[in-house]
């Protein structure tokens, strides 16, 4: 199995391209499956997790071709409405394929997606919004099934903002009879880039990116090229990287305007930040500031980047609480910077208490899931001696030629 090992303590100095968004890439991809006809989605990440839902749809019965970061699915040929346990436990996302499946077949068989490492992550928000929208739900040996003739518009409140559920309600109203209302939608720029995507579909969406999202269901939806928007998350793990080796790095085809809130915790850190219509300068600092920080729906910090602040944190001059209000276990991470000499306690589950040190020190590390991965490799870049990071798998899913991108930079990092 694949290793990165890193030898750290090099600034990170140079240019690097962010490639387009794994999460706005999903639930676009999904979406193909409501037209019948080949739908062309560009700037699509090379990740383990496209090729997951690829796969998925092709056992559907779509025809997919992946070239050059061009994605082409022909959903003419689905013929298949159940997303089997062996698909679906590859990748939770995969749910996204219920809400298109029951509303252009009236009928989806999905497995239900497992536990995962961190959280327990249930799918309810999906199920009772179908629900809402006439589908009959029912769950048997691991399997839900939706039916409804045709599903008919309604009210959706979600108790919280869900992403994927917002998606996959949006997706599964589209085609509905009349006109529904998602309330307390999530606001995510990939819940907008997937809107977008529908209405250049045929489909009426109005007010995605806010909380209330209003969708007039239409008949059918036709073919549609669609250029996937940049990583959000990519851009702030390299941002994150650049500020923690005090390096000095153009992060370039990045959206700022989507990454306000790592642009200014980054800022509060100490680190300059020269911000430009697509990209962004990041020049460390010396002295890298303690700051708190709080996960929240966006467009508040997001979740994604809490493990990469985390392992900056750990060599900032003061103490930073860290609170992860999304996710219930997404501190994994932190039991491998402990082993790599940083000090952090965890109190009541999803509050960390990181107490700044001199230097980290490498050691063998373990990836327990994709953001972790991108914290250890952060870790190893500015900790003292070589550090082997085992389970890369994890970072494959979600980030595209990481190793080679941080290369560039001047990183000395390696699969072995
Ligand atoms: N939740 C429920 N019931 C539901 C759905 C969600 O209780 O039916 C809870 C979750 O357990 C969590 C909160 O609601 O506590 C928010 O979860 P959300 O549904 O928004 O997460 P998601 O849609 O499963 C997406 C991203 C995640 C990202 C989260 C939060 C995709 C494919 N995944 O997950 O990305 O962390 O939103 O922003 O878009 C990653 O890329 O590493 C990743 C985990």
């Amino acid at each position: 199995m694949d290793k990165i090992q890193i030898d750290g303590g090099r600034r990170l100095v140079g240019e690097v391209t962010i490639s387009g968004a794994k999460n706005a890439a999903l639930p676009l991809i999904a979406s193909s499956i409501l037209v019948n006809g080949k739908s062309t989605f560009t700037n699509v990440p090379n990740l383990m997790d496209i090729v997951s839902i690829q796969m998925l749809l092709e056992d559907l019965g779509a025809s997919c071709a992946f070239d050059n970061n061009t994605l082409t699915v022909d959903g003419g040929g689905i013929n298949k409405i159940e997303a089997e346990y062996e698909l679906v436990r590859k990748m939770r996302a995969s749910i996204l394929v219920l809400g298109p499946l029951v509303a252009r077949f009236g009928h989806a068989k999905v497995s239900m997606p497992g536990g995962c490492a961190i959280g327990a992550r249930p799918v309810n928000m999906h199920l009772s919004g179908l629900e809402a929208l006439g589908a009959q739900i029912t769950i048997d040996h691991g399997y839900i099934e939706a039916k409804a003739d045709r599903l008919v518009g309604n009210e959706i409140y979600f108790d919280i903002p869900t992403v994927t559920g917002t998606e996959n309600l949006m997706m599964a109203a589209v085609l509905a009879k009349g006109s529904s209302v998602l309330r307390n939608a999530a606001r995510e720029p990939e819940v907008v880039c997937l809107a977008n995507a529908l209405i250049e579909m045929g489909a009426k969406i109005s007010g995605a990116g806010t909380a209330i999202i209003t969708i007039e269901g239409v008949e059918s939806l036709h073919p549609a090229r669609i250029d996937v928007i940049p990583d959000r998350i990519e851009a702030g793990t390299f941002m994150v990287a650049a500020a923690a080796t005090r390096g000095d790095v153009l992060i370039k085809g990045c959206v700022p305007d989507q990454i306000g809130g790592i642009i200014n915790k980054l800022r509060a850190t100490g680190t300059i930040l020269e911000v430009g219509e697509n990209q962004i300068r990041v020049q460390g600092n010396d002295i890298i500031k303690s700051i708190d920080i709080k996960t929240q729906p966006y467009p508040g910090f997001p979740t994604d980047m809490q493990a990469q602040f985390m392992a900056m944190m750990t060599v900032a001059k003061g103490n930073s609480m860290i609170h992860e209000a999304i996710f219930e276990n997404r501190f994994m991470h932190a039991n491998e910077l402990l082993r790599m000499g940083a000090d952090i306690t965890i109190s009541k589950g999803n509050y960390a208490m990181v107490r700044g040190i001199k230097r980290l020190q490498a050691a063998p590390v373990m990836a327990s899931d994709l953001r972790a991965s991108a914290s250890l490799v952060i870790a190893g870049l500015i900790a003292e001696g070589t550090t082997v990071i085992s389970r890369v798998y994890h970072m494959d899913r979600g980030y595209d030629g990481i190793e080679k991108k941080f290369s560039s930079l001047g990183a000395d990092i390696q699969r072995i």
